[in-house]
């Protein structure tokens, strides 16, 4: 997979992919991460990218032009199966959305800054537009990194053990059990004896219903989706 992530602030965004399990995603070769500068894509001397919003109105707006010509720049070398924008008026990111991104070839990523964009670049070249929750960023790089990084780690391989993401949270709208690791006993706190008893049957059904037991208390709207 690919992923192409447009804004007027890369370097926000730099350390955040070169570490842990997205940097070795890239290693491995399972994706490759381009970050663009908007500002390349000015034709102005101080490249501008903004300017102030007809109508009036506090805040300035992403201009038309520089976007227009850096996504035509990429669309020329590579088709896009997604070119999302990240907006806190979009539809809200949740698993099923990442799990179908992460079946896709190439993404581009649109991040918004400052007001947002010229509603024109939605209109013309956005196929997606995506929230990661009702609250206002002062970007959308933020809100990108969080989506690459859910989309990322589901591509096969990416992950050490690549059963991990099957049995993460809200992957079947339940939310992940509790895990222990050693010692078995902490300050005269054990861990469940279940765990320890290696019966791989008992600890998937304990598992199981750990599962069922936190999303009824955590979040019944996800338990009532989960049809159980
Ligand atoms: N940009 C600003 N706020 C955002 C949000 N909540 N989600 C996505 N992009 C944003």
């Amino acid at each position: 997979m690919r992923i192409d992530i447009i804004s007027v602030v890369p370097k926000l965004m730099e350390s955040f992919f070169a570490h842990s399990i997205l940097k070795r995603g890239q290693e491995a070769g399972h994706v490759e991460v381009v970050l663009h500068d908007l500002r390349d894509y000015s034709l102005s001397k101080q490249r501008q990218v903004d300017d102030y919003a007809f109508g009036g109105g506090a805040g300035m707006v992403l201009s038309v032009e520089p976007i227009a010509r850096c996504i035509r720049h990429l669309q020329s070398e590579r088709h896009y199966d997604e070119i999302i924008y990240m907006t806190p008026d979009g539809e809200t990111f949740n698993q099923q959305t990442a799990n179908q991104l992460s079946l896709q070839g190439n993404l581009l990523f649109l991040c918004g800054h400052y007001k947002g964009v010229d509603q024109r670049v939605r209109d013309m070249f956005i196929t997606k537009e995506i929230s990661i929750g009702d609250y206002v960023l002062s970007g959308g790089e933020l809100a990108a990194a969080v989506c690459a990084d859910a989309i990322i780690r589901l591509i096969p391989g990416v992950l050490n053990d690549e059963t991990s993401a099957l049995t993460d949270s809200f992957q079947d709208n339940l939310l992940a059990p509790p895990v222990y690791t050693r010692p078995a006993e902490f300050e005269g706190i054990g861990v469940p004896p279940v765990l320890l008893s290696g019966h791989e049957a008992k600890i998937n059904e304990w598992r199981f219903e750990q599962s069922i037991e936190r999303t009824k208390a955590r979040r019944p709207d996800l338990y009532q989706k989960s049809g159980l």
